[in-house]
């Protein structure tokens, strides 16, 4: 791995994740994706075909040092979530997610999932999912964002690592939530009709964003940007 910005680094060659990927002291809402050249995803509704080496490599420095993985309930239930040694939170305003998800069966040295819903939910669920999870209301008639971030916070919880999917994202986006944004090129073509990262209504203005870092290994780049 090659560490191109910001440069010039004193070797290279030697890519410190710690140092390219440090957390502010402050609350920050990080989201990570992957994605092909030309825009996709997901290649037929799962992430797996997108990735490299390089790719997991930081995705799992990225889990390692955050304080908390938020996921939106398609992505929690598509790509099959397992509970983490820090807690997974699952924003859903329909408590979509089953309590049969391997994500709620307890598993040594794992933290007690969090899902972030709202007040309306069906109750059924709600109470089928308290036995597995904390659930946690974060609005009356549908989840508010900025509530989820203060919910976390109240818990300690303030390296905040979003791994998707698209329309948490473009809500985040929304919102005004989004600190960086971290995203894989992979060094794959797939065309056809795909998701891209975001998935939602059009943002006026659009978000900016300027070029933190960016590391290359074997045609992978792996930048990074703030979000204004
Ligand atoms: N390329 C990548 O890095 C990457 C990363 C993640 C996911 N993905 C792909 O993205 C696809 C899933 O896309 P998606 O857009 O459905 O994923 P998603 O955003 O994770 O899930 C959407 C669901 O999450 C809940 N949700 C999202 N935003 C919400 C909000 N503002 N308020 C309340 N609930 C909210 C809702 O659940 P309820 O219906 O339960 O209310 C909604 O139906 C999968 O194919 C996955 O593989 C790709």
């Amino acid at each position: 791995m090659r560490r191109l910005l910001p440069g010039p680094a004193p070797d290279p060659g030697r890519v410190d994740l710690h140092d390219v990927y440090a957390w502010p002291e402050t609350t920050c809402l990080r989201v990570n994706f992957v994605s092909s050249l030309d825009g996709a995803a997901a290649l037929d509704g799962r992430t797996a075909g997108l990735g490299t080496p390089a790719d997991k490599a930081v995705f799992s420095h990225l889990r390692a040092t955050c304080d908390v993985v938020v996921v939106g309930a398609g992505t929690a239930i598509a790509e099959h979530y397992r509970p983490a040694t820090v807690p997974v939170a699952v924003v859903s305003a329909n408590l979509s997610p089953s309590p049969a998800e391997r994500l709620f069966s307890p598993a040594p040295g794992t933290a007690t999932p969090l899902v972030l819903t709202c007040a309306s939910a069906p109750a059924g669920r709600r109470a089928a999912l308290a036995g597995c999870a904390d659930v946690v209301d974060c609005g009356d008639e549908a989840v508010d964002l900025r509530l989820v971030v203060t919910e976390l916070e109240r818990r300690g919880l303030r390296r905040l690592l979003c791994e998707g999917g698209p329309r948490l994202f473009s809500a985040l986006l929304a919102a005004e939530l989004v600190d960086e944004l971290c995203l894989t090129l992979s060094p794959l073509l797939s065309g056809g009709p795909a998701p891209r990262i975001t998935d939602g209504a059009v943002l006026q203005p659009p978000a900016g964003a300027s070029l933190l870092s960016v590391l290359e290994d074997d045609s992978t780049l792996l930048v990074r940007y703030g979000v204004s």
